[in-house]
């Protein structure tokens, strides 16, 4: 049996004192057993706040945005594997689309975050996906292959089990235009038969493969219903804590 998670990506939103609170209200308002794993990955500025607070409820867990490729020294503004290990974090997201756009960051630096991640304990959301041009094109099954082989196959399979995928189409991300059910099914299934041919069907049909792009409480059924769905990936959705509870209540 697959891990369902259910991760938010609060992106850059919230101050402090709102992150909190926020965080707060889902874990009051999620009194009931999940089968899904809860991961909520707030700002840098509220991981500490978050890991420390006294009545979180333990179902709840807390990952960083991004880490740096490197270990220690002269990288202003980065923040470390290790120092997020250091506050207790166990989750980080990685790939994003809007890091890879934004950062600058390619496949080979993510390579070296992915490692920097692992040797420090992390599991890790590993996001891919592909522009609205290159579905059109056709070239979307090519991309994402490249984007995993480049920056997840130099792992050995003893660390499979830290790793989460998140598929993205870029073209869905905040557009409030959500990939079919079909359409994200296919690639969900394209990308386990990729983990299937370097890792063998074990590893396969155990990696977590979560769907994100405009997922939210109206369309979160239908997609975690499909066989290769394992659960998403939220953005906008994850801000209020009832349309988020909502998600997770949605397999
Ligand atoms: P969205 O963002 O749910 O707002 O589309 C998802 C994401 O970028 O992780």
């Amino acid at each position: 049996m697959r891990n369902k998670i259910v991760a938010a990506n609060w992106k850059m939103n919230l101050d402090h004192k709102d992150g909190i609170n926020i965080l707060q209200e889902v874990s009051d308002k999620l009194q009931f057993k999940t089968n899904a794993k809860v991961i909520i990955a707030t700002s840098y500025i509220h991981l500490h706040e978050a890991i420390s607070l006294k009545n979180l409820n333990s179902q709840i867990n807390i990952a960083a945005q991004n880490c740096s490729a490197y270990d220690s020294g002269a990288h202003t503004s980065e923040i470390s594997a290790k120092m997020i290990n250091s506050c207790g974090v166990k989750y980080v997201i990685l790939g994003h689309s809007e890091c890879r756009d934004h950062l600058h960051e390619d496949n080979y630096l993510l390579m070296q975050k992915v490692s920097q991640a692992l040797s420090n304990n992390l599991h890790i959301i590993f996001c891919c996906g592909e522009t609205l041009l290159q579905r059109e094109k056709k070239i979307h099954f090519k991309h994402i292959q490249k984007q995993l082989e480049e920056s997840l196959f130099h792992l050995s399979s003893e660390y499979m089990s830290k790793i989460y995928i998140a598929y993205e189409p870029i073209w869905a991300i905040g557009t409030g235009v959500t990939a079919s059910s079909g359409q994200a099914q296919e690639m969900h299934k394209y990308i386990r038969s990729l983990f299937s041919k370097k890792y063998g069907d074990i590893c396969s049909e155990s990696i977590p493969i979560l769907y994100g792009g405009s997922c939210n409480s109206a369309n979160a059924s239908e997609l975690f219903s499909q066989p290769d769905i394992d659960g998403g990936l939220i953005g906008g959705a994850s801000l209020k804590a009832d349309s988020f509870i909502s998600i997770i209540k949605s397999f």
